[in-house]
């Protein structure tokens, strides 16, 4: 078998394993490590509206910009339905959980902005009805181009397939307000190959989305990442020593993980523009330990490439377990050796008594990480739940070496800008 150093000559590395065995090391309810409660009285952002995945309108280097002194933010967006009666349940009441559950097949692209970076004012959907040649779209990234206000979104096109695509718009400001104009012509760039990414002919579940591109503060080039699953066709995994790493006596078992073939893609633009790009072999992988590892971003800090990407409890193959939330990995050069942070990755996760109060955490350069509320207990025993489908508290956090440490909390949804851009 050829090398990838043999195959891919600009980037020689083999992916980084995130082994069953770091995964035993995670521990639900640390304190540096988990979210603090969100109260079940939190306020919603539009009672129109869900709105889950969030994304900082940003530059290529990752800094969150706001423009004109406006911040931007786009989120994933889906329509409540409190009086379809396909929602109603037999009493005749609105089934809220329903409805949330539901949303992915209904996700659109809307934009919010502010003046603050919190209290978001809903600017609308991004792209016009019939622009996006699929029925889902799902999560990618806005980046502000240039002081002319261009804005290239990055998203996944889903329903039929899954296509990460981009498109063209501008970001306009007035001093009321801030629109986008234009996204009228959807590019698409690239979809998994079967080779070194699952394809939906592998398995039906397979994962490929979540684009984020990003200029490397090293060689400045342009490359992005991404969330997929491991080549091969489903059940044919093998989680062999390196996969299950340094275990101790009684934990060789791997059960049925061999169904859990997350991984962490990369490509890399033949172009300036980034409209022509090449996948490369994963940066990372987690077979044998968990099968989704979504929305992957990096944080550039001390001249070490800091990855984080989010994951689910019901992800987790068989005998190893984690919250939700968001999970990290350190390396001192792009494509690696990548090592879990604080040991098993476990980064910032939900308390055991509230599992599903927040997902989907975006880790900002400024050790900031917004995510949204999906589902809050309102009694005791948790069978009562609120849905949120809005944003939730900001955490703040410190990230040293390889640890990191939850230090404080912010208002709901605050998301200030580390830079902003005077358009001309
Ligand atoms: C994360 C996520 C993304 C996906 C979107 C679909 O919350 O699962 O990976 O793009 O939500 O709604």
């Amino acid at each position: 078998m050829k090398t990838t150093t043999e195959k891919f000559g600009a980037t020689p590395h083999q992916p980084s394993l995130w082994t069953r065995a770091d995964a035993l090391k995670v521990r639900a309810d640390d304190p540096t490590t988990t979210q603090p409660l969100v109260r079940a009285d939190f306020p919603v952002l539009s009672n129109d509206v869900f709105i889950w995945d969030t994304m900082p309108l940003r530059d290529l280097d990752g800094n969150v910009t706001s423009v004109d002194g406006w911040s931007v933010i786009f989120t994933l967006t889906a329509d409540r339905h409190p009086n379809d009666p396909q929602y109603l349940d037999e009493d005749g009441n609105y089934d809220i959980l329903r409805d949330w559950n539901d949303r992915h097949g209904r996700a659109k692209m809307y934009y919010w902005f502010s003046r603050t970076g919190k209290n978001w004012e809903l600017g609308g959907r991004v792209m016009a009805e019939g622009v996006s040649p699929t029925a889902r779209e799902w999560a990618g990234t806005p980046i502000l181009l240039n002081d002319r206000g261009e804005v290239d979104l990055y998203y996944t096109a889903v329903t039929p397939g899954a296509t990460i695509v981009k498109v063209r718009g501008r970001v306009v400001t007035t001093e009321h307000g801030v629109s986008m104009v234009g996204f009228e012509k959807v590019k698409p760039l690239f979809e998994a190959d079967g080779k070194m990414y699952q394809t939906e002919a592998q398995n039906a579940f397979w994962g490929f989305r979540d684009p984020w591109p990003f200029r490397d503060p090293n060689d400045g080039k342009l490359y992005m990442l991404f969330e997929g699953n491991v080549a091969g066709e489903r059940g044919s995994h093998k989680v062999g020593e390196a996969e299950i790493g340094d275990v101790p006596p009684g934990y060789e078992d791997v059960g049925n993980s061999r169904f859990q073939t997350a991984c962490v893609g990369i490509a890399v633009a033949r172009d300036a523009d980034g409209d022509d790009w090449e996948m490369l072999p994963p940066l990372l992988t987690a077979v044998g330990v968990n099968d989704q590892t979504e929305r992957p971003h990096f944080v550039f800090q001390d001249g070490k490439y800091y990855l984080f990407t989010i994951s689910h409890t019901f992800t987790y193959g068989d005998g190893v377990t984690g919250p939700d939330g968001v999970y990290g990995f350190v390396a001192d050069s792009l494509f690696g050796p990548y090592v879990p942070l604080n040991g098993s990755g476990l980064v910032l996760g939900n308390p055991s008594s509230q599992p599903f109060q927040t997902y989907s955490h975006y880790v900002m350069p400024n050790g900031l990480v917004t995510s949204f509320i999906d589902s809050v207990p309102t009694d005791a025993t948790g069978t009562q739940i609120r849905v949120g489908g809005t944003e939730a508290p900001t955490v703040g956090m410190k990230i040293k070496g390889q640890q990191t440490f939850v230090v404080a909390e912010y208002d709901y949804g605050y998301i200030p800008p580390m830079l902003d851009v005077t358009l001309k």
